[in-house]
């Protein structure tokens, strides 16, 4: 057992191999429609980088870059993007992380599509339902191929933002092939313009396995959306530091402040910085400073999505060092869904080990408690929940995207190791 790319073999194990359920996955595509198209054309390729500090690294490249191109689209568009490959030996996809999209565009090679071999081309094509922050990597042997540099931003721009913006930046943070701590592909930190007084949206986006703490130092500040979901009326925060799990996105808004500078860099790779601003520089949080904490952020909003409600079905996952229910990939059970019911699933991460950002495929989920207690505070839709030891947490998501999906781990090394599964329609 090696990647995430074997799961076709576990449909087969689960019975469900027949021609039916694969074809059902490939026939799941976008329907026509007037929405404007948004055309892209990504080649991945191997490809010799020179960093900006004179190292150079073999990378695995979509347009020569890594991070690759920043695509930016609107909310509503359609996005067609043909995906080339030049010469990546075993083969490329691209998954779209975080995007509420058909099956067969979800990019999981042996789940959802072949590889795209040497000399092939793939075209993807989905609406950009909602707005945020989202970012695409390779889903073909991921652990390694997004390490190597294959995966890049997705902006989708709201039609009507919630929150008002002068400058809209978008950050990944990443560790090209563990080593080289890079923030928007460059090493030693980026320098963005602001002036004193703009307003700024800056969406962090953790491309890196492990969870990052990321502080704001010389201004206030509000989370404004979480995987690319806005939260409901965020408070204002000072010097606090925020939790970034891999795969992870986090939107921030803050004002310049007169003296002009404000940094934001990570607790435990300092490299990882973006300074904004030109001016005095900030004063750095303490390394004991509050962390920030989702469940009790932000204003309520009644969307009828409670941990009492009735839940057709609740499963129970139960997290290990590096497995699910103590078993790994393919042995780890589905968990079966039928169109339209409300499914809840409750994570353990009781046994010890390290943290897990818990990542699933083709569904926004609503995170219902932790520790069994509700949360307080905004809604929190999003795509991953991070567990710590000892940490319990409840999900719900409606069954309204029939395909195969998968739910896994994305600290990758976990999932290469087998911290996966399937959510399969029945
Ligand atoms: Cu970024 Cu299967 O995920
Ligand atoms: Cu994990």
């Amino acid at each position: 057992m090696a990647d995430m790319s074997g799961h076709a073999g576990h449909v087969q194990g689960a019975g469900a191999g027949s021609p039916a359920v694969a074809a059902s996955c490939a026939e799941m595509t976008e329907a026509p429609s007037n929405a404007p198209v948004k055309r892209f054309e990504l080649t991945a390729a191997v490809t010799e980088i020179e960093l900006n500090n004179g190292k150079k690294v073999e990378a695995w490249t979509y347009n020569g870059l890594t991070p690759g191109p920043e695509l930016r689209v609107q909310e509503g568009d359609r996005v067609v993007v043909k995906l080339t490959n030049r010469d990546v030996l075993r083969g490329v996809t691209i998954h779209w992380h975080g995007v509420v999209l058909p099956c067969s565009q979800d990019g999981v090679a042996g789940v959802t599509q072949d590889a795209v071999w040497p000399g092939e081309s793939f075209t993807y094509e989905f609406i950009a339902k909602h707005s945020g922050t989202y970012w695409y990597h390779s889903h073909q042997r991921s652990s390694q191929q997004a390490q190597k540099g294959l995966m890049g931003r997705l902006i989708v721009e709201p039609k009507a933002s919630a929150f008002s913006y002068d400058r809209d930046y978008a950050v990944t943070l990443q560790k090209l092939e563990d080593r080289h701590v890079l923030t928007n592909g460059r090493a030693g930190g980026l320098a963005l313009d602001a002036e004193p007084g703009e307003t700024v949206r800056l969406r962090l986006i953790n491309a890196y396995n492990r969870v990052q703490w990321m502080g704001v130092a010389g201004a206030p500040f509000r989370v404004v959306s979480m995987d690319g979901q806005d939260l409901n009326r965020p408070g204002l925060l000072e010097g606090q530091w925020v939790g970034i799990g891999g795969g992870q996105r986090y939107d921030l808004l803050f004002t310049m402040p007169a003296s002009g500078k404000v940094r934001i860099y990570s607790k435990q790779e300092e490299k990882w910085s973006v300074t904004l601003g030109e001016g005095v520089e900030p004063e750095k949080l303490a390394k004991d400073a509050p962390v920030f904490d989702f469940t009790a952020y932000g204003k309520p909003k009644d969307d009828g999505i409670t941990p009492d409600m009735n839940f057709d079905r609740t499963y129970t996952l139960k997290l290990g060092p590096v497995n699910i229910n103590g078993n790994s990939g393919h042995q780890v059970p589905p968990l079966i869904v039928k169109e339209g019911e409300w499914i809840k699933v409750r994570f353990e991460h009781l046994v010890g080990g390290d943290e897990h950002p818990m990542h699933l495929h083709g569904h926004l989920f609503k995170i219902l408690s932790k520790n069994d207690k509700p949360l307080t505070g905004s809604p929190i839709y999003a795509d991953s929940v991070m567990l710590f030891e000892g940490d319990v947490y409840e999900i719900a998501f409606k069954a309204d995207n029939p395909g195969l999906w998968m739910e896994h781990c994305h600290n990758l090394g976990h999932a290469f190791v087998g911290m996966t599964m399937m959510v399969n329609y029945e």
